[in-house]
């Protein structure tokens, strides 16, 4: 059966996955300039004998893995390839030669398995009828996301797949588990760039003055009531302000007043309305305080919906590659990831693989100078993703 196949194969093949994700580990390179990965990506590729390779978006590549009948049906197999501006603090082998550039959101683990999974589905690619169109992305992690180059490139055609399926590590997910959900899963996340300008001076001279730091003040409390008056309580929505910058001192008040935040959803309409309320409410208040107002939304990634069928389907499969009891259902997470692109164009499975290991102290969340994964994860990594996409062939 090809099921026990592709096992045996991930199981042979799990300590090359391994090297190659520390190989990737220890050579991070930033989003859009994933120059060395991606050489790296298409060596290995072509090592296959894998031909049907395109460039795209610069640093991304799709290729091509033809069944018998490949005109049947395509699925997608995504991983991403950038790293993050963070100084690794992991005392490993492996541990980032390039300073100050780490791979602390396991995509390095993401293409790794994804090469793997290429190795296993070039090896039965006899034994199954369809095509699997690999994706190798730069940029997830740096609005606008690589994924909306790579569609507007032209990934999502010739052919285009019925559906596409990503994974992503999970360090609240014990290895050896993993994780789906149906329908929304996560957020929509706009950058928000506010200044307040107003009329700085003495401190102890309030009247003659337009204090800004007041009015900004009353703006991050106000805004708040677009999250908790004008949402809908079905819809989740988070307002978060992270930075507030105001350069006086005990006794100046300072020109302006610089806000940073973040606003998040899972509903592209109240997306919108939200972005109105929040520019409606900000005039008003600075405004009306005597102030000026500067208001920038930078809109980032949409939200992220799972096809509720494709989902059903691949869990079922995942149940039955890793058993019941190492199949979790997920919440919705309020992070935002640029697959959400894909899956607003075609039918989309965004699963989590667990790596956690709390036996050998691996716990450390994702974008920390501490994360890493158990390896042990990752022969599920390569084995299960092959096995979805074969899974996904054989149905219709
Ligand atoms: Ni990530």
């Amino acid at each position: 059966m090809l099921k026990e196949k592709i096992k045996e194969l991930a199981k042979a093949y799990k300590e090359e996955v391994i090297a190659t994700r520390r190989h990737l580990h220890a050579n991070p390179e930033l989003s859009y300039v994933e120059f060395k990965t991606a050489a790296f990506v298409k060596e290995r590729l072509e090592e296959l004998g894998i031909t049907q390779i395109e460039q795209k978006a610069t640093t991304g590549w799709s290729a091509l893995i033809e069944g018998k009948n490949p005109g049947k049906k395509v699925i997608a197999l995504r991983a991403d390839m950038d790293a993050l501006p963070i100084i690794e603090a992991n005392d490993v082998p492996y541990k980032s030669q390039n300073p100050g550039v780490m791979h602390a959101c396991g995509h390095d683990a993401h293409t790794a398995s994804l090469l793997g999974a290429a190795k296993i589905l070039n090896e039965v690619k006899d034994q199954f009828e369809g095509t699997i169109k690999l994706i190798f992305q730069p940029g997830e992690e740096v609005a606008p996301g690589g994924a909306s180059f790579m569609i507007k490139d032209g990934v999502l055609e010739n052919p285009r797949p019925a559906g596409i399926i990503g994974q992503h590590v999970m360090p609240f997910i014990p290895a050896g588990k993993v994780g789906f959900r149906q329908g929304l899963y996560m957020a929509s996340a706009d950058e928000l760039y506010i200044t307040v300008k107003g009329k700085g001076g003495h401190g102890a001279m309030p009247e003659t003055l337009i204090d800004p730091v007041l009015i900004a003040s009353h703006l991050i409390v106000a805004l708040q009531q677009v999250v908790s008056r004008a949402a809908s309580p079905k819809i989740p929505s988070v307002l978060s302000f992270g930075r507030v910058e105001a350069l006086g001192a005990t006794n100046v008040i300072p020109n302006e007043v610089k806000i940073q935040g973040t606003f998040r959803t899972l509903n592209e309409e109240w997306r919108a309305k939200a972005h109105q309320k929040m520019l409606q409410i900000a005039h008003g208040i600075v405004e009306g305080m005597g102030g000026e107002l500067d208001f920038e939304i930078r809109k980032g990634y949409p939200f992220l919906q799972n096809d509720p069928e494709l989902t059903a389907r691949a869990t079922e499969a995942a149940r039955a590659y890793l058993g019941d009891e190492n199949v979790l259902d997920l919440d919705i997470w309020m992070a935002a990831e640029d697959f959400a692109y894909y899956s607003q164009v075609v039918d989309g499975c965004f699963y989590r693989l667990g790596t956690r290991n709390e036996a050998r102290g691996i716990v450390s969340g994702v974008h920390t100078p501490t994360f890493d994964i158990d390896e042990d994860a990752l022969e599920i990594g390569a084995g299960l993703m092959a096995w979805l996409a074969v899974a996904e062939l054989e149905k219709a």
